[in-house]
């Protein structure tokens, strides 16, 4: 792998514009030589079904994802986004906390915003957010929509964040969803860990 990808996916080329486009990181932890394997396509590689069935956790490199991009893992069958935000993204999200409905993210402790994420970029490492991509109204898959200002659907101010296109909840590029949406809670953030600088085990955080 070469920093001139994204697990296989050419830098220039979108990361993640549909399922189909899912890079699926193996695999599970805790069995003897861990192998991470990373494929362009979700129908080349999944973790195994003894992983799946287990909701083993899974690793992810996360080295080729640069600022403003979104990269889509699979974990107990959830989408798992991993965003890497530009500095002016991060520095945008203290704005928004007016028009959170919960920006603390105090609903749900501990275990929808573990403690290592109840901050304002609700996230380990400042610049990355790790959210599951499901919204917890009815369970569609928001849409990435990173770019900001005035667009269809959304607000002439928009600061860049996601949309539900079910019934329209928003949420920040904190994951937080803005007051008045139907979705009661943030997005949630899965128990995660870093094993160095470029790798995330997702499903997992603390140490065996
Ligand atoms: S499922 Fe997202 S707003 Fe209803």
């Amino acid at each position: 792998m070469t920093q001139a990808s994204v697990n296989g996916v050419p830098h220039g080329a979108p990361l993640d514009k549909d399922k189909r486009n899912w890079i699926v990181a193996t695999c599970a932890v805790g069995g003897i030589g861990v192998a991470a394997v990373a494929v362009p396509l979700v129908s080349s590689l999944q973790p195994s079904e003894k992983a799946k069935a287990t909701g083993a956790a899974v690793e992810v490199d996360i080295s080729g994802i640069r600022p403003g991009e979104k990269l889509t893992i699979e974990w107990r069958g959830k989408p798992v986004w991993i965003v890497k935000r530009t500095p002016e993204q991060l520095a945008a999200l203290p704005k928004n906390d007016a028009l959170l409905a919960d920006p603390k993210s105090q609903r749900k402790l501990p275990d929808w915003t573990p403690e290592y994420a109840r901050n304002e970029n609700r996230s380990i490492k400042p610049e990355t957010l790790v959210v599951v991509g499901i919204c917890p109204h009815l369970g569609c898959s928001p849409s990435e929509k990173f770019k900001t200002g005035a667009q269809p659907s959304l607000p002439d101010d928009w600061a860049g964040g996601f949309l539900c296109p079910c019934h329209g909840s928003t949420f920040d590029l904190a994951g937080r969803v803005y007051k008045n949406k139907p979705s009661p809670d943030n997005l949630e953030v899965p128990p995660h860990r870093y094993l160095s600088d470029t790798r995330l085990l997702i499903g997992e955080d603390k140490k065996a």
